[in-house]
């Protein structure tokens, strides 16, 4: 057993505090490589802004989970080499479908797990959290949960169609399982294809596909019943088109990918909503980079030639996200 706290990792419960009092929000990037994660501490220090590292099932199954929970111990060690004296790093289980898994995750120095019962019959899901709650909170490790469902693939959670979260469940479901911070469905999904066309209108000018807004009326509602109260948002990537152009200029097919527009983040970002979750934009900024340096330099051979790029890719988008879409620069507590 491992305490986060002897890792220089911190909780998400005074960085929230602070998010939702400044009107932005904490990223929360997606990790299973060490480019990723070297990406991610960069841009965190040199924005000097406050992150979240998040690790999902399929990324401990991919890595290997206690490859990963070193990697986040190293990021702190990385940030402080990179010139930042107090990096404030959460380690964040995402997704967690189990009890057990969540237990894992705190035992081995996460500062911070979400169970994920939603797609659990309400009663059920509550019960689960509360269990969590209970033990995360022994060792001061704070717990997202969730309520409503959200389009699409949730790991092995899988929704047929989008159901916002129901504002008059809210109180009920954050008294009784006493989490930290609630994750909602608004309209956001996981993955590069958010809505169907269907969904969408095309604009005439591009021929690209505008999507339907999120449900700032039941974000709005929810803020009312639950004042000050950290709300999450996952499925946040805004599938830019620039790399989803060059995926596809470089042998990719990605036929009309679309995600959600860094306008409503930016939005949803001044309100309760404190921490947004992106992971796909930095698989496409990966893909990107490797499919165009490859495609330019058939010769090479080397993994650090084209992972090099790759990685700065990710930070260039990293830095773009928590600057001009999210506002957690310069919000370091010291
Ligand atoms: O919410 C899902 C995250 O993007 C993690 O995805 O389960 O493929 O690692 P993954
Ligand atoms: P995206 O697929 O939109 O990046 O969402 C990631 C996420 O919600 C991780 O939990
Ligand atoms: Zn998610």
């Amino acid at each position: 057993m491992v305490n986060y706290k002897e890792l220089g990792l911190v909780n998400t419960r005074e960085m929230f505090k602070r998010a939702v009092a400044g009107g932005y929000a904490i990223p929360a990037f997606n990790f299973n490589t060490m480019e990723q994660m070297q990406a991610i501490v960069q841009a965190a220090v040199e924005t000097k802004s406050p992150v979240i590292m998040q690790v999902s099932k399929g990324a401990r199954n991919y890595a290997n989970a206690t490859i990963l929970r070193y990697m986040a111990e190293g990021a702190v060690a990385y940030a402080k080499e990179l010139g930042c004296e107090h990096p404030e790093i959460v380690l964040h289980l995402d997704h967690g479908d189990s009890f057990e898994l969540c237990k894992d995750c705190i035992d081995m120095g996460f500062s911070s797990v979400m169970y994920d019962g939603s797609s659990l019959p309400y009663e059920e899901n509550i019960k689960i959290s509360r269990q969590v709650v209970e033990y995360a909170h022994k060792y001061d490790v704070t717990v997202e949960c969730e309520l409503g469902v959200l389009a699409g693939v949730e790991d092995e959670v899988v929704a047929e169609e989008s159901h916002y979260t129901k504002p008059e469940e809210v109180i009920d479901f954050s008294t009784r399982t006493g989490c930290d911070s609630l994750a909602i469905s608004i309209g956001t999904s996981h993955g590069a294809y958010k809505f169907k066309p269907e969904q969408c209108t095309r604009d005439p000018k591009t021929g690209k596909l505008v999507p339907p807004p999120l449900a700032f009326d039941v974000l709005h509602e929810i803020e009312k019943k639950l004042p000050g109260f950290p709300i999450v948002l996952h499925g946040s990537s805004s599938v830019p088109q620039d790399e989803v152009d060059t995926i596809n200029k470089y042998g990719g097919n990605l036929p009309d990918a679309v995600g959600i527009p860094e306008e409503q983040l930016r939005e949803a970002s001044k309100s309760a909503v404190c921490k947004i979750n992106i992971d796909s934009d930095s698989r496409l900024a990966m893909t990107a980079a490797v499919r165009k340096y490859l495609a330019e330099h058939p010769d090479h051979f080397d993994p650090r030639q084209y992972l090099k790029p790759a990685r700065e890719n990710m930070k260039k988008m990293y830095i773009h996200k928590i600057v001009d879409v999210l506002g957690s620069n310069g919000k370091l507590a010291q």
